[in-house]
This record gives C-alpha cells, sequence and structure tokens, in this order.
C-alpha cells in the first residue's frame, strides 16, 4: 500500500506546520477530491481497500499536526459532534473529543449517568432526540453489540461505532493495522498473532476482520475457553500455547482479560492467564528482533504486558495512542468535513 507521505523535496514540512491554512491545503492536496465510500462506521466490514489508503494518507499527515505545536486546525468549524459513551473509555473518548475539538468542532460527552437512557428512555429514543437537534455526527460506545446500528437507523447523521458489547471497534483496528504499516512499510504476508481475551474483545473482533482484508496473516493464540465459536472463519492458525508459537509472529497483539464482561468465569485464575499467555521478557527474547508488541489498552500491567515489555523498543502501545489520535481527526474529517 502506497502511503503519501510529505517527503518530496518542494515540501517544507516545517514551514506548513507554522501556517495552518498551507498545511489545510496540503491535506486537501493529498485528499484529491477521493470521499470515503461509507456514511456510517459501525464496522470495518464497510472499508474498501480505496477507504483504507485514504485514510492511511490523511491519517499519516495528520499526525506530523498532532506531533507539532499547532493546535488548531478549523477543518470542522461549525459542526457538532456528540460523544454518546454508555461505558468507561480513556483512549477512544480523549481521541475523539480532543481532535474534534483541534479541528475545530463543538464537541459534547455524554455519559450513561447523566442521560435519560438511566431514567428508562430507549436507546432509540435517545438518537430521534439527538437527531432533532441536528448534531453532525455521533460516537457511540455502548456495552451492547448492535446499539450503534440501531442508532445508524433512527438518526441521519453519520455514527462512529467506538465499541460495542463483544462486536466490533473498528476505529481501533484502523489504526492498529496503520501502526503495523507504518513499522513494516507493508500488511500482505504480515504474520500477526493476536493472545489472550479473544472471546470478549471487540477489538479483536474489528482487527480480525480487518487483518483478512489487507493481506495480513491472522493467527490467534487463546486457551479453548476464550476463543469466540466459529472462530475458524477468520483463520486456521489457531494456538493454545504461546510459547510455541510466538518467534513465528511479526507483531505479537496482546489482550486483557476482560473481567468486566466476564472472563474470569472462563479462566482458572488471573495468575494462571499471566503465566500463559502474558507477555514477559522471556517471551519478548523468544521473538524475531524485529517484531513487535502491541496492545489496545488499558494495559494490566505485569498481568498481560509485563513492565519490561512496555518499556521495551519493540512494544508500540504509545505509538498506537497517537495514531489513535491521528487516525481519529482523519476519519472524522473525510466523515462530516467538507471538501
Ligand atoms: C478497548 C475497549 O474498550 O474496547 N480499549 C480501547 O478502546 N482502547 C479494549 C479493552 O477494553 O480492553
Amino acid at each position: 500500500m502506497a502511503q503519501e507521505k510529505p517527503q518530496n523535496e518542494t515540501l517544507d514540512l516545517t514551514a506548513l506546520l507554522a501556517d495552518t491554512e498551507a498545511f489545510i491545503a496540503y491535506l486537501n492536496k493529498v485528499r484529491n477530491g477521493r470521499k470515503l465510500s461509507f456514511y456510517d462506521f459501525v464496522s470495518v466490514e464497510v472499508l474498501t481497500a480505496e477507504d483504507v489508503q485514504l485514510l492511511f494518507d490523511t491519517a499519516a499527515l495528520l499526525k506530523f499536526f498532532v506531533e507539532s505545536p499547532m493546535k488548531k486546525l478549523g477543518l470542522l468549524r461549525g459542526k457538532s459532534i456528540i460523544n454518546l459513551f454508555f461505558e468507561n473509555s480513556t483512549r477512544t473518548r480523549i481521541s475523539f473529543e480532543l481532535g474534534g475539538k483541534h479541528m475545530g468542532a463543538d464537541t459534547i460527552n455524554f455519559s450513561a449517568k447523566s442521560s435519560s437512557v438511566s431514567k428508562g428512555e430507549t436507546i432509540g429514543d435517545t438518537g430521534k432526540t439527538l437527531n432533532a437537534m441536528k448534531t453532525d455526527l455521533v460516537i457511540c460506545r455502548n456495552a451492547e453489540a448492535g446499539v450503534p446500528l440501531l442508532l445508524a437507523k433512527e438518526m441521519e447523521c453519520p455514527i462512529i461505532n467506538a465499541g460495542d458489547g463483544w462486536h466490533e471497534h473498528p476505529s481501533q483496528a484502523l489504526f492498529d493495522v496503520f501502526t503495523i504499516y507504518e513499522h513494516f512499510r507493508k500488511l500482505e504476508g504480515i504474520k500477526l498473532l493476536i493472545v489472550g481475551d479473544i472471546l470478549h474483545s471487540r477489538v479483536a473482533g474489528s482487527l480480525m476482520r480487518l487483518a483478512n482484508m489487507t493481506g495480513i496473516e491472522l493467527m490467534v493464540c487463546a486457551p479453548q475457553t476464550l476463543l469466540p465459536d466459529g472462530i475458524e472463519q477468520f483463520t486456521d492458525h489457531i494456538y493454545y500455547d504461546l510459547d510455541a508459537v510466538i518467534d513465528e509472529a511479526d507483531v505479537v497483539y496482546s489482550l486483557r482479560p476482560q473481567s468486566e464482561r466476564n472472563a474470569l468465569k472462563y479462566i482458572p485464575s488471573l495468575r494462571e492467564y499471566s503465566k500463559m499467555y502474558g507477555i514477559n521478557k522471556t517471551r519478548l527474547a523468544k521473538m524475531k528482533s524485529t517484531s513487535i508488541v502491541m496492545h489496545p489498552g488499558p494495559v494490566m500491567r505485569d498481568l498481560d504486558l509485563m513492565t519490561e515489555v512496555l518499556e521495551s523498543e519493540q512494544c508500540k502501545v504509545d505509538q498506537q495512542v497517537t495514531n489513535g489520535f491521528a487516525m481519529r481527526m482523519a476519519l472524522m474529517w473525510l466523515m462530516i468535513g467538507e471538501i
């Protein structure tokens, strides 16, 4: 996948980053009139190869912005974005909120406790209420699978799924695959090994789908009880013994046991999970020196990822967060920004 990076000799990145209008003009030049093929982003399944390319090109540029002292872009001035989060979140909520603000949108956070859903209003009726206020974009996280899709049916504005139950978390998969691409400069044939609580992980739900769409070779390693029924539809490379397979992977993608979704009922103990599926320095040493470790966060430090692994150069957790910020800005701009 050819990623557009501002590397040609005529491009002065420092000058661009000092001049908002010039940066926006360059973003539009790279965009080149392209539009996303989808309206709502509820599942990675809506993505075409062209969408992925456009999102990668835009996120690569916005990453320069994120890492620069420039803080305002004005790309979404006049737009209203509602973060409808019925579940806790740090990275996802803040990146959508701050990303929206950096682009000049009015962003509003709305949590379950403070919403009328706690008084018995249906999610569909909440959607109708927001619809009546003519909001431009709703970003929704919910403990139940299918809620963003339901909202998409009730509302005129686009919906982004920021995690629904055990189902999908599509923006996470996008920037995770972007992070893999950024590191290896290719996706085809890269061996991605997802480790741990795959059953309860909407991150894995989206990542497995997107991996299969982009030529990544998917492998999974988990206790039998933490693998979803039908895992074979995603991959034939199913392992239970991490030590037997970790040296084959280019990317080791660790997951925490998701106790809020009952994961502890599926394993003997957290200590056992950590011993069998935690990434420690012995396992890091078994990995290829070119391989990387990823994790969507929140990390359960010293349980799924050990401190020595978190501190290693091979660990890309912080880069994932930065890329997530850039990718979510790209997504919001491409979904609701004027061309
Ligand atoms: C994930 C989530 O909430 O789906 N976190 C995230 O968004 N980065 C994964 C998790 O909770 O383990």
